[in-house]
């Protein structure tokens, strides 16, 4: 498979991805990773998304430092493409998506179901694969955390970034009046078209002045909760806006510099200061995550959150893709999408393969839930063959559902007459049809 190998620490901005020079190159032939454990799964990777800890982990200054070589990346979505004898939870061909310690940059990731979150019949693949780590980390900071409420002043700093502007959309979800800290004209137009209170362009203004006239004007008391991805000078001028009974959410420093946050201040003023490092979540409190991702994806089914990406590369453009981190130009999330094999499996090999690793009793129950679907509700099979063609018509689990549905529809066709039995022939036919269609393309 192709995958994305750190072989040495350094910096993948400085040379093209490969070169001698570069601690990243991708490798072409790296071995598909098996079944690590009877819960395990492999997931084939559609989309995987870059965080500003990819880059500080090839750099070496990451908290955690994986031995050499590595696969970096975290953040991703698939689809189920192999199950291990004890998994209950995820069938070949489910859509879904999770984060990694490392290893999302590659065609094919294995996690234990237990890590892994299905993604919702409404969500987009690609969004799914860059919302765990940035919506996860401010979902937790803002909503378990600082249990930020209605009318609370939230003041986000990095407010354009990945963690940044999933603060501000959860922000105005519970209520709050945001503040968005960010640099540059089209990242403040972005913010402000999603309905920020009020934005400061810390390349034109002060931070403080800004500030202190918005609440000013507003006839508030001061920032109630300070998300600060940043760090450094930008932490320390933020203090002087914070107000009595203040939270301070520590999430990163992106800006190279961690801050001071004096505590005779913190005293005077009754602030309480929060580190969260959400991954540790997984070992010490894994439900809180679990609940946290399972909310933001019902969030992102019904619309209440977007994903914006600003940029996208293949992984040979590593180089490329953690520069746009580093030079501050990513808005939202970057996304590194791997390579399709070359010359994959035919259609009809997917679909063998697939539903050979399927048990009998897996088999039977998966084709027996469409058929009583199909029972309720005939026009489900024509609606469900209709979604595999617009949605679905290249992609693999295309053909695993339409395998799915002839399937369904045989089963229904030695239970049925009458008007019934017209229908279900209409469906086979049309089904079929859409097979010959996948197969020729
Ligand atoms: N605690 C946790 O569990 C956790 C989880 C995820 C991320 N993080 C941390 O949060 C930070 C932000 O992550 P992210 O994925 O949101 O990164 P990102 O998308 O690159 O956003 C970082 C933002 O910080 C601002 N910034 C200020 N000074 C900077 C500098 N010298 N270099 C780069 N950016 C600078 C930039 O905004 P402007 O250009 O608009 O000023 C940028 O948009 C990182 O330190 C990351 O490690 C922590």
């Amino acid at each position: 498979m192709e995958a994305l190998v750190c072989r040495k620490l350094g910096d993948p901005t400085a040379t093209e991805t490969g070169s001698p020079e570069s601690p990243v190159e991708v490798s072409k032939s790296y071995p598909i990773p098996p079944l690590s454990s009877d819960t395990a799964v492999r997931v084939k990777v559609t989309a995987t998304s870059l965080n500003y800890a990819n880059y500080l982990q090839i750099l070496g200054k990451y908290q955690e430092k994986p031995a050499l070589p590595f696969i970096p990346g975290s953040d991703y979505s698939g689809i189920v493409d192999e199950i291990g004898p004890a998994v209950t939870k995820f069938r070949v061909g489910d859509r879904v998506c999770s984060f990694a310690a490392l290893g999302s940059f590659a065609q094919f990731i294995v996690a234990d179901q237990s890590g892994l979150f299905l993604v919702p019949e409404r969500c987009d693949m690609v969004a799914a694969a860059a919302l765990p780590v940035a919506f996860g980390t401010s979902h937790v900071a803002l909503v378990h955390r600082a249990r930020l409420t209605s009318g609370q002043v939230l003041m986000v700093l990095g407010a354009a970034g990945g963690v940044g502007l999933a603060a501000v959309q959860i922000g105005k979800i519970c209520g709050a009046i945001v503040i968005a800290v960010a640099r540059g004209t089209e990242k403040i137009q972005l913010l402000k078209s999603m309905g920020v209170d009020h934005v400061v362009d810390l390349g034109s203004q002060n931070v403080i002045s800004s500030v202190k006239e918005f609440i000013k004007a507003r006839k508030l008391k001061g920032v109630d909760v300070l998300y600060d991805p940043v760090g450094g000078k930008l932490t320390k001028e933020s203090m002087k806006v914070l107000s009595w009974g203040a939270q301070i959410l520590v999430i990163g420093f992106a800006s190279g510099d961690v801050p001071v946050i004096p505590a005779n201040i913190a005293l005077v003023k009754n602030w309480t200061v929060h580190g969260l490092y959400w991954g540790s979540y997984r070992i010490h409190q894994p439900k809180v995550l679990e609940d946290s991702i399972r909310e933001l994806l019902s969030w992102l089914a019904r619309g209440l959150i977007t994903i914006h990406i600003s940029h996208t590369y293949s992984l040979s453009q590593a180089n490329l893709a953690f520069g746009a981190i580093k030079d501050r130009k990513a808005i939202g999330k970057i996304l590194e999408e791997p390579k399709e094999d070359e010359k994959g499996p035919s259609v009809q090999e997917t679909v063998e393969k697939a539903n050979d690793k399927l048990s009998d009793q897996h088999k039977r129950l998966s084709v027996r839930d469409l058929a009583s679907k199909f029972d309720k509700n005939l026009a489900a099979a024509v609606n469900l063959a209709d979604e595999a063609k617009l949605r679905e018509v290249a992609s693999l689990e295309g053909h695993v559902m339409l395998k799915k549905l002839r399937d369904a529809l045989e089963y229904m066709r030695g239970r049925t007459d009458g008007q019934d039995k017209e229908d279900v022939e209409k469906a086979i036919f049309m089904v079929e049809a859409l097979a010959v269609k996948f197969n020729s393309e």
